[in-house]
């Protein structure tokens, strides 16, 4: 049978293999604490590309330090990351995968210790920090970094960049109302809440011209917070600026109660999809083949990011290929075990 989660797909002249994407998640497995890459990563990672996984998305990787979410996690701050992380691309691409990485800075919702910034100087909740309001030049430096960032993971070879602007971190934290009270031409109207996002997608396209991805939670669940309607014409507007696909995930800005079910994201990433007229990817909750197929099918998606499900299975593209009757080329090493 022929089904599109297991046939090309090409963005920005990358084809990947197939339509599975692990999606980025913390390792939190820098124990040196200098956001080095570790053994750990050169395991985890490599895994998913011998499970036949399309394109591996490398977790929140923090572009300052105190843009990482925990001291743990990966860094792209330095030159000194650039090996590292060059090593990962290799091992990943030897096994057959592509290799993305999410650029991220965690704004309030950093646990590093020391001073915190976000747009406005509101906490996350009752038992965060309160975080120090932006100002300009602030702002200016860590747009500065993202771009830094870019040119790293160029120079280390990954072949899709992703812009966290989702889960409450920094860029989300711009663009949501309920974060962002600032009264200059970064915060108010919904135009100047982008204006931060809109200045680090460009300063990235100045140096990487691969394919390049953002995600943002396109709900708060919060009565004044964002929608996916309000994310509509955001996502035109990052189309303007050349960006590729909208990973489509939700929440996290604001505390609150999420009814999570299989496929919970899934009309976002549609709506978006249909609205703004660009390649989306869905997330949340995916498990099954004939789930992810289905996606894909009825034009909902155009990629399929899964989390959880790759850290029970590594293997699960062949599951699921397994299961929608198509046969995948195995590791030859593997050939007797996946044989059916
Ligand atoms: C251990 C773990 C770490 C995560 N870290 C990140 C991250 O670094 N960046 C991100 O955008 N989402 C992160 N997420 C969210 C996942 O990428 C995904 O959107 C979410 O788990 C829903 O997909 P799932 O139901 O397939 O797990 C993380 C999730 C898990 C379980």
């Amino acid at each position: 049978m022929n089904t599109m989660l297991f046939s090309p797909y090409t963005i920005r002249g990358l084809t990947l293999k197939n339509r599975i994407v692990m999606s980025p998640m913390c390792m939190y497995s820098c124990d040196t604490k200098d956001g080095a890459v570790r053994t750990w990563h050169k395991i985890h990672y490599p895994t998913r590309a011998v499970g036949q996984v399309g394109l591996i998305i490398v977790e929140a990787t923090g572009v300052t330090p105190q843009g990482r979410i925990s001291e743990r996690d990966l860094g792209i701050w330095s030159d000194d990351h650039i090996a590292g992380l060059r090593e990962l691309v290799g091992l990943v691409k030897e096994h057959g995968a592509a290799i993305g990485i999410q650029l991220a800075h965690a704004g309030r919702k950093s646990e590093v210790p020391g001073e915190i910034i976000a747009p406005s100087a509101i906490p996350f909740n009752e038992s965060s920090r309160t975080p120090k309001e932006m100002t300009k030049a602030d702002i200016e430096e860590t747009v500065q970094a993202f771009q830094n960032g870019a040119r790293r993971a160029k120079e280390a070879g990954f072949d899709v960049i992703e812009i966290h602007a989702a889960h409450g971190y920094l860029i989300n934290e711009f663009l949501s109302p309920l974060s962002n009270r600032r009264q200059d031409e970064y915060g108010g109207s919904p135009e100047n809440r982008y204006r931060f996002l809109g200045e680090v997608i460009d300063a990235v396209r100045e140096v990487w011209d691969g394919p390049l991805f953002v995600r943002i939670s396109a709900s708060d669940y919060h009565p004044d917070g964002l929608t996916a309607k309000d994310y509509v014409p955001y996502a035109k507007r990052m189309k303007e600026q050349g960006v590729d696909l909208v990973d489509v995930s939700s929440g996290a800005v604001v505390p609150a109660a999420i009814d999570a079910y299989p496929g919970y994201q899934v009309p976002f990433a549609e709506l978006i999809r249909r609205e703004a007229d660009i390649p989306t990817g869905a997330v949340g909750l995916i498990t099954s083949g004939w789930q992810a197929e289905e996606i894909l099918h009825n034009g909902r998606a155009d990629l399929v990011f899964l989390a959880r499900e790759l850290l029970r299975n590594p293997y699960w593209p062949y599951a699921a290929a397994r299961e929608l009757g198509v046969k995948i080329e195995a590791p030859v090493q593997y050939e007797r075990g996946w044989r059916f």
